[in-house]
């Protein structure tokens, strides 16, 4: 079967896009990355993508006139290399209506807690201050709001004593490189249905949750 033609937009490190190449790399999995985008040209995530031989594209927000014109040339860029569904990795741009519209149900996006806890930035300092006893990672299609959207898969780690917010991003990092690659296997499958903004995953109630012990 064909794999599904993912687009990864990232602005930094890329371990996230690296978890996807990974995945990517194993014989029958149902997707490929055919082209990362940053708005960074310094994007540590560039040199994964041209490391596994995957067309990059910078686009900087600053090379344009305003909002709609970038998000036109991220559109275009994403067309151009046929892309079917578009993967967010720590893209830090917030990203116009028109756009989010344009991709509905085509575009999933990885948060760093377990939504609707913790939107937004300095996750991990906001989970320690309100003293949850488990944290996570949600993979989701992405809505208008920020960080809302049906969720496809969660994993949750547990807050250990003596965490700072360093200790617990390491932790819940380790449980985003598996949930990506599965929310995307599971998209690319066609097994992920939106059915009045909730996932259904082989026709049964989302999301997937992966439950790490430590
Ligand atoms: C991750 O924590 C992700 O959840 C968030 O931004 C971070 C990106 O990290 N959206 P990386 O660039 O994938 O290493």
């Amino acid at each position: 079967m064909a794999r599904l033609r993912t687009g990864v937009l990232i602005s930094g490190r890329g371990s996230n896009l690296q978890a996807l190449i990974d995945a990517c790399a194993v014989g029958g999995y149902p997707a490929e990355i055919v082209l990362v985008i940053s708005n960074r040209a310094d994007a540590q995530g560039l040199e994964r993508a041209t490391r596994a031989k995957i067309p990059t594209r910078v686009v900087a927000y600053r090379d344009f006139a305003d909002r709609d014109a970038f998000d036109a040339a991220l559109d275009s860029a994403l067309k151009e290399a046929r892309v079917e569904l578009v993967c967010l990795a720590g893209f830090m741009r917030i990203l116009g209506s028109g756009f989010i519209d344009a991709w509905h149900d085509r575009m999933i996006n990885i948060h760093p807690s377990l939504l609707p806890e913790f939107p937004g930035l300095d996750t991990h300092a906001r989970a320690l201050a309100a003293g949850v006893k488990r944290h996570g990672c949600t993979v989701h299609f992405v809505r208008n709001a920020v960080d809302s959207g049906p969720i496809i898969v969660q994993g949750s780690v547990p807050v250990l004593p003596g965490d700072d917010a360093d200790k617990l991003a390491a932790r819940v990092l380790a449980v985003e490189h598996r949930a990506y690659p599965l929310a995307l296997r599971l998209v690319a499958e066609g097994r992920v249905r939106v059915l009045r903004d909730n996932v259904e995953i082989d026709g049964r109630p989302g999301p997937v949750r992966l439950d790490a012990v430590a």
